[in-house]
């Protein structure tokens, strides 16, 4: 039986998750983190489902061990690659995993437009296929994948000519087309938001899953008698690459420098 004050994990490929971490800790303060980077083995955006999902057996099992009451794939890949898996391996542990804001931009859109920025790998899932069926039936719905982006912004390349031009050719058929909102469909591009207000029209809206996660979280540990009443325990970091990488990185996108261990193999 899980404790209130056994910490959640929260996983990605990379530093993507950050932004869903950062979204967590506003909203549960109290709950003690994990976070680990899958680094070396991102892009997930380009692997297989079947890589992705054996990626993600390896990381819920160190979760476990580390006696998390909890696990959130910060990470719209690994969701749509492993969550199912994860499910079926762990039926009675609370389990997060995240999706494109399709619904509420299909509620939200004016011009009837809606754009998805995200992985090869989300695109082409047939989970990603059921949410379109699923929400945006009444809405025309571009998709863009975005290779390069994920290896960018790994290297802490948050604004660059090089990234401000591969992220202008993913935007220009969405604009072109009319959208006025543009899904983040990958956790590592709301870092991207600055950069991205710059190239857009104000009018067209920014949107990403990093709160609803965090809130879905909320009911989950809720349910359960799981939150925690604090205080939380510094949050630890783990990468399966040189955890030197990531402490560079990590005060770019994160509030403290911390220090990172290596992920067990
Ligand atoms: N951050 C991830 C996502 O939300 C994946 C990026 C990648 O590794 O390709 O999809």
């Amino acid at each position: 039986m899980a404790e209130r004050s056994a910490p959640v994990g929260v996983m990605d490929s990379g530093v993507g998750g950050l932004s869903v971490l950062a979204e967590i800790q506003r909203l549960l303060p109290n709950e003690s983190l994990l976070y680990v980077a899958d680094s070396g083995h991102v892009p997930y955006g380009e692997k297989t489902p079947d890589y992705i999902r054996q990626r993600l057996r390896h990381i819920a099992g160190f979760f476990h061990q580390q006696g998390a009451k909890a696990m959130v794939l910060a990470c719209n890949t690994a969701t749509v690659a492993a969550v199912a898996d994860l499910r079926e391996r762990y039926p009675h542990w609370p389990l997060v995993g995240m999706e494109p804001a399709v619904k509420p931009a299909a509620a939200a859109t004016r011009s009837g437009v809606v754009g998805v920025l995200a992985t090869t790998g989300t695109l082409q899932s047939a989970k990603f296929a059921a949410l379109l069926d699923r929400f945006a039936s009444d809405v025309q719905v571009i998709t863009q994948p975005c290779p390069g982006l994920v290896e960018r912004i790994e290297a802490g390349d948050l604004a660059s000519p090089m990234l401000r031009e591969l992220l202008a050719g993913y935007l220009q058929p969405l604009l072109a087309a009319g959208c006025d909102t543009v899904i983040l469909g990958c956790t590592h591009y709301p870092f991207l938001r600055p950069l991205l207000a710059g190239m857009v029209p104000a009018e067209v809206a920014i949107i990403d899953t990093g709160a609803a996660v965090a809130r879905q979280l909320q009911r989950l540990l809720g349910a359960r008698g799981l939150l925690a009443e604090g205080p939380a325990r510094a949050t630890r970091f783990w990468s399966s690459a040189d955890p030197g990488n990531l402490e560079n990185v990590l005060p770019l996108l994160w509030h403290t420098p911390d220090s990172v261990q290596r992920l067990p193999m």
